[in-house]
């Protein structure tokens, strides 16, 4: 079988890279671009933070790209006090030597859609903009699109940023809603499902004791970034939200969820940036997203030491 078509739209983020980097240890995919966007950090860090994993990884070959400096209608928002002043602080990797690819994220992203002889999957890590952007430039990109698969939302565990929101959602509301009703088939992968798979000091050690650069990486950047959900948590463990993401491409029977409604909430307010997820179905809508819910925790843990162990 082919290598599954993807493009990894990211704002590395610890969790990004770790989730970059799994993506291209994986044989079963064939990443055709990474594409940054504002996010947990300002663009010119998120982009440098791209480069600077896939080169570690040894893919120096696959072309990151530059997207949006900001969302579509809001103020940018940022999250250095998670990931610190780089986004990924921990890594302790050099500076990149590969330089960005030519062209906007946005039109790089119909551009391999098109060129794609087979469907592509997009992967969204952070805010959608970069992704919105293209299906309202070329709409018809989505015949060409099998599926979006994105960490953002959260429902009953409500929100990381604010009560109702998660962060990718919060910080470009609009941006989710084109993507949202653009009647693509969504994988949605909440904090509903992503806090159930907590890395503690045992998986960060086992990184470590890879051996190889980027296990040094992973294990710095995970110490790093799951402090603030450790102390804020109060728990042995913090989740890292986007490698679920990849997980689910290379073994989705790690999951499991319900295809239910999702409505953003655009509105100014204290629910802005909410997934309106209908699991009871009690508005009569039709779905337009699988929800996930379930992850087996101790196989999500084996597939990633697995992946990073291949890698340089
Ligand atoms: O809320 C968690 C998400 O926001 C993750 O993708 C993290 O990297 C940040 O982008
Ligand atoms: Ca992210």
């Amino acid at each position: 079988m082919s290598p599954h078509a993807i493009i990894i739209d990211t704002d590395p983020g610890q969790d990004d890279a770790v989730a970059i980097m799994l993506a291209l240890a994986s044989p079963e995919l064939n990443v055709l671009a990474v594409t940054a966007v504002a996010g947990n950090v300002p663009l010119h860090r998120t982009e440098t933070n791209a480069r600077m994993v896939v080169e570690a990884s040894g893919r120096a070959e696959v072309p990151v790209y530059a997207g949006a400096v900001r969302p579509m209608l809001r103020e940018l928002v940022t999250a250095e006090y998670v990931h610190g002043p780089t986004g990924i602080d921990g890594a302790n990797l050099p500076e990149p030597t590969i330089e960005l690819a030519e062209g906007h994220a946005v039109q790089a992203i119909i551009r391999h859609v098109q060129e794609s002889p087979d469907p592509v999957t997009i992967c969204p890590l952070g805010p959608l903009t970069n992704v919105a952007l293209a299906l309202l430039l070329d709409p018809s990109i989505a015949e060409n699109i099998d599926q979006i698969v994105l960490m953002g939302g959260g429902y009953f565990e409500g929100g990381n940023v604010t009560p109702a929101a998660e962060f990718n959602i919060y910080v470009d509301p609009h941006a989710a809603h084109v993507v949202f009703t653009s009647g693509i088939d969504i994988v949605m992968l909440p904090l509903d499902v992503t806090h159930k798979a907590l890395v503690t000091n045992t998986e960060t050690k086992r990184f470590a004791d890879i051996g190889n650069r980027c296990g040094a990486a992973v294990a710095g950047m995970i110490g790093f970034y799951a402090r603030y959900d450790i102390e804020k948590l109060g728990s042995k463990g913090a989740p890292i939200h986007d490698p679920n993401v990849i997980a689910y491409l290379l073994k989705p029977e790690l999951y499991a969820g319900r295809h239910c409604h999702v409505e953003i909430a655009t509105d100014e307010g204290p629910s802005l940036g909410a997934t309106l997820v209908d699991w009871w179905s009690v508005t009569g809508n039709e779905p337009n997203a699988l929800v996930l819910h379930e992850v087996d925790s101790v196989g999500f843990f084996e597939l990633l030491i697995d992946g990073i162990s291949r890698l340089p």
